[in-house]
């Protein structure tokens, strides 16, 4: 397993570009099942979520050939159920019960377990698709859902914390080949499900209101094959904008979609930071003096979730009291504990995180988690005094293309290890 060895202390400057996003690739790669044609997807990040995701597809019965940054999948002929180990291991992979459900009216995947930030239930995503007729039986590990034809339903997909992205995926993939009218109420509102939208539209699809809270589509007999851009991955902008007011530097972002990052950019100006539009890119630098702000994580367009941990590291760098409140799962906070290893001032109250800002960082040796929190580590020891060593850092490959590539492009004192 590799780690990071980070030497702190070194302003971040110069340009990065963006790469596609997972969050919108992997359900995008899943709604290719929905046709037998080829399909050719561009902007594909370089993740192991990613690569996960390909091998579950050739589990399936689908041909898939990764060139670069571009995949080209073809489902011609599939199975209902892949590979039980693999689907388990990435939470990522329900989206692929949809499509199949869609196209085959059935569908088995093993029961996706919780996670270190949250139980994770799918319970709104099977009750998405029983509106739509399926019979849903949970056994030995696996869900199984079957239909004998799917019809279209009006339902609410809404939940304890406000609606679900990949529950809206999935119904919305199921519903594209069902017959008749699928109203989904209270759906998530994610670029990401945008970007689904508009693929599957390319493939044929009848779908209206992709974005908005309520979403309109109506079913077709079958769908055709398409080629599709990813949209540019909007928490790894955020990661690195708040890279350069963490360190001090100035970085320009390039291929960032500023329209998909609003409620981020408006709290780090909040917070002081110097943003400026420059032509399609985005330049960032700390400005004079850091000032505490509050963050309560909402669904889109609120404060992602995904971005909470790393601005949790700007606020512990910060003089003054900020509140971090996590709205949207239950356990994530992992982070804490390591940030306190490096010095860090911040205690837990519920679902709030109270973060002492001002606290020097000194380097230490630091374990990751989950993914946001593992960038969040990264972040805290590139502003650490001294040497820190991030390990398990398998989480960050798992939705940040060669960040370590990035950063050290940028002046980071950055190398990737073997763990010692
Ligand atoms: C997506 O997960 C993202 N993952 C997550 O990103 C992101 O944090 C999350 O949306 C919220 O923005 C991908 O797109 C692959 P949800 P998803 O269903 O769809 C509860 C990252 O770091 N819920 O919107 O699984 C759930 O427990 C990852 O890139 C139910 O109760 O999240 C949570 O509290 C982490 N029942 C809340 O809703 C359900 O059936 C939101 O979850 C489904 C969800």
């Amino acid at each position: 397993m590799d780690s990071l060895l980070i030497k702190g202390g070194v302003p971040l400057n110069g340009d990065v570009t963006i790469s596609g996003a997972k969050n919108s690739v992997l359900p995008i790669m899943a709604a290719t099942l929905l046709t037998s044609e080829a399909c050719v997807i561009r902007r594909v990040p370089d993740l192991s979520d990613v690569k996960f995701m390909g091998q579950i597809l050739l589990s399936l019965g689908a041909s898939v050939q990764f060139e670069g940054d571009t995949v080209k999948i073809q489902a011609a002929k599939i199975k209902p159920f892949g590979d039980y180990d693999l689907i388990r291991k990435m939470r990522g992979s329900v989206c692929i019960m949809g499509p199949l459900l869609g196209r085959l009216k059935k569908a088995t995947v093993s029961l996706p377990g919780g996670c270190v930030i949250g139980a994770r239930p799918i319970d709104l995503h099977l009750k998405g698709f029983e509106a739509l007729g399926a019979k849903i039986k949970i056994e030995k590990g696996y869900v199984h859902v079957r239909a004998g034809k799917l019809l279209g339903a009006d339902l609410f997909l809404g939940g304890r914390s406000g609606p679900t992205v990949l529950g809206t995926a999935n119904v919305m993939m199921a519903a594209v080949l069902a017959e008749g009218v699928t109203i989904i109420e209270s759906a998530a509102c994610e670029p990401e499900i945008t970007d689904l939208a508009n693929f599957l539209v390319a493939m044929g699809a009848k779908i209206n209101g992709a974005g908005s809270p309520t979403i309109t589509i109506t079913g077709v007999r079958e769908l055709h094959g398409a080629e599709h851009e990813v949209i540019p991955d909007r928490i790894e902008a955020a990661t690195f904008a708040i890279a350069a007011a963490v360190t001090g530097g100035e970085i320009l972002i390039h291929g960032a979609r500023q329209e998909h990052m609003h409620a981020v950019l408006d709290k780090l100006r909040e917070a002081g930071v110097k943003i400026e539009r420059q032509g399609p890119s985005l330049k960032v630098k700390r400005g004079s003096r850091l000032r505490p702000v509050d963050i309560t994580t909402l669904p889109y367009s609120g404060f992602p979730t995904d971005a909470q941990a790393q601005m949790m590291v700007l606020m512990a760098l910060t003089p003054g009291i900020s509140i971090i409140c996590e709205r949207i799962f239950e356990s994530r906070f992992m982070h804490v504990s390591e940030l306190t290893r490096l010095g860090a001032d911040i205690s837990i109250e519920g679902p709030s995180a109270i973060v002492k800002g001002g606290k020097p960082l000194s380097g230490a040796q630091i374990m990751a988690s989950d993914l946001r929190a593992s960038a969040a580590l990264v972040l805290a020891g590139l502003a650490a005094k001294g040497t820190t060593e991030v390990n398990r850092i398998y989480h960050l490959d798992r939705g940040y293309e060669k960040i370590d590539m990035k950063l050290k492009s940028l002046g980071a004192r950055i190398e990737r290890v073997a763990e010692s």
